[in-house]
């Protein structure tokens, strides 16, 4: 063991030290088994003040640092390109007690999204973002990479619940604003700075969330339409005719049958249809007669299925939350996560066959994702050795559709070749300067977002 080894070891103790190639694999994979790396070692601070010491020790060493938490990320920022320090933050679990008045909590980053579901339910709370990786992914996580997720079309992504960060520096300096004000124009929002930086300004420790109120009826339409304009005329009609709309998410019949045949669900519809969309609506009463109403007026509607049973709901949901493990189990994909202005989402979908046709004649593009924010999921199986390919051609497609190249997955190492598609010289400039400014020997997540 080296210096810096043994000055880790005397921060966290030795059990939370990882040298050992065996005891640091499962950090070094995403698990998606796109993106692996090795790291020099794994740490694992059990409080702020021991993620300041660990940071401070690296900054003194000059050792990169790489930061992970549930490493249920989707773009390779949370594993090693190689050879940095491997700082987990999986044991800052802390959760102080929900203050009902403010309707906020304050949680540690290593805390899933699960657990602090749980955490605010009883108190008639919710948290205003949701997702299918709820029970692995972390809120340091989450904030990072401005984490969206199924209900953004209610509520916002994970910035918008923010209220405040703890966050340590790349010199081991801490700062905290946890004090959970609302309204706080007293200069640069350090807080909104750090959301969706994906680790490369600073380890955030510790985030102030504002709460939602729990809403325990659930409608759940599972929608068959005629087609991706079809979807989106039902989401004009469902954003006018359901106050309580909580989702609107859309997948295609090739998602479906991978779907089916991984979780062995029966098919919902006598026929395949052109696409299909979840609606979820969600508020104290049942809405299943405002659903039925909106599905009724609206002529792209081809078929529907209806629940507000919880087991009903559940069941509905499995045909699009089961999308990103029935794509993994069959093999590892290209997964790209882009937006486009809504009214050209039909003209993406129509283009992608062809597109990554173009280049990976063999490749299956499976694609999904949340229809309010024109958000799709590219998952591209069998795309072989033409990854990259296949990459560049999609978000080329995207540019050109005045699209997003990272939606909200952030841009990790996966797509930071490509982020001139989506920022411009000067935006990329200003970035460059502020990661200057705050990390000025490039230690914190070297490679990640700005290359
Ligand atoms: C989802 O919406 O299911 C997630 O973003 C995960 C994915 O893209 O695979
Ligand atoms: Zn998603």
């Amino acid at each position: 063991m080296n210096e810096l080894e043994k000055h880790l070891t005397e921060i966290v103790g030795d059990a939370h030290v990882l040298v050992d190639a065996d005891l640091r694999a499962q950090y070094e994979t995403d698990w998606t088994r796109r993106f692996t790396g090795e790291a020099r070692c794994v740490v694992r601070p059990a409080d702020t003040a021991q993620v300041a010491a660990v940071v401070r020790a690296c900054a003194e060493a000059g050792a990169p640092i790489v930061v992970q938490g549930g490493n249920t990320g989707l773009v390779g920022g949370g594993v090693p390109g190689g050879g940095e320090v491997l700082l987990s933050l999986s044991r800052l679990t802390a959760i102080e007690d929900v203050d009902p008045l403010e309707a906020q909590v304050t949680a540690g980053a290593g805390v899933t999204l699960e657990k602090l579901q749980q955490h605010a339910r009883p108190h008639g709370l919710d948290v205003g973002v949701d997702l299918a990786a709820r029970s692995a992914a972390t809120v340091g996580g989450l904030v990072a990479t401005n984490a969206g997720g199924i209900r953004v079309v209610r509520y916002g992504s994970m910035r918008e619940q923010l209220t405040g960060v703890e966050a340590v520096l790349a010199d081991g300096t801490v700062v905290s604003r946890l004090s959970g004000l609302t309204k706080d124009n007293t200069g640069y929002d350090l807080t909104q700075l750090l959301a969706g930086s994906e680790g490369t300004l600073a380890v955030i420790t510790r985030v102030r969330l504002r709460l939602v109120p729990l809403l325990p009826a659930r409608t759940v339409a599972l929608v068959a339409v005629d087609g991706v304009e079809g979807a989106l005329a039902l989401l004009t009609a469902a954003r006018a005719g359901l106050p309580g709309l909580s989702a609107a998410e859309l997948f295609l019949p090739a998602g479906l049958e991978l779907v089916r045949a991984y979780g062995r669900l029966p098919d919902p519809f006598d026929a395949p249809h052109p696409a299909y969309l979840v609606l979820e609506s969600a508020g104290r009463a049942d809405a299943t007669d405002e659903v039925l109403e909106v599905l009724g007026e609206c002529e792209a509607v081809l078929d529907a299925t209806v629940a507000s049973d919880v087991t009903g709901v559940a069941r509905l949901w499995a045909y699009r939350e089961t999308h990103t493990e029935a794509i993994s189990a069959a093999g590892v994909p290209v997964k790209l996560d882009v937006s486009v202005p809504l009214r050209e989402l039909p003209a993406l979908v129509a283009a992608l066959p062809d597109t990554v046709a173009a280049v990976a004649p063999a490749a299956r593009p499976i694609v999904f994702g949340h229809l309010g924010e024109g958000n799709l999921h590219v998952n591209v199986l069998d795309a072989g050795d033409a990854a990259e390919q296949v990459t560049d051609a999609v978000l080329r497609l995207v540019a050109s559709l005045r699209g997003s190249i990272s939606s909200e997955h952030g841009v990790g190492r996966a797509k930071a070749e490509w982020l001139g598609l989506s920022r411009s010289a000067a935006e990329i400039d200003v970035m460059r300067r502020v990661k200057a400014a705050l990390d000025p020997a490039g230690l914190l997540n070297p490679g990640v977002l700005l290359r």
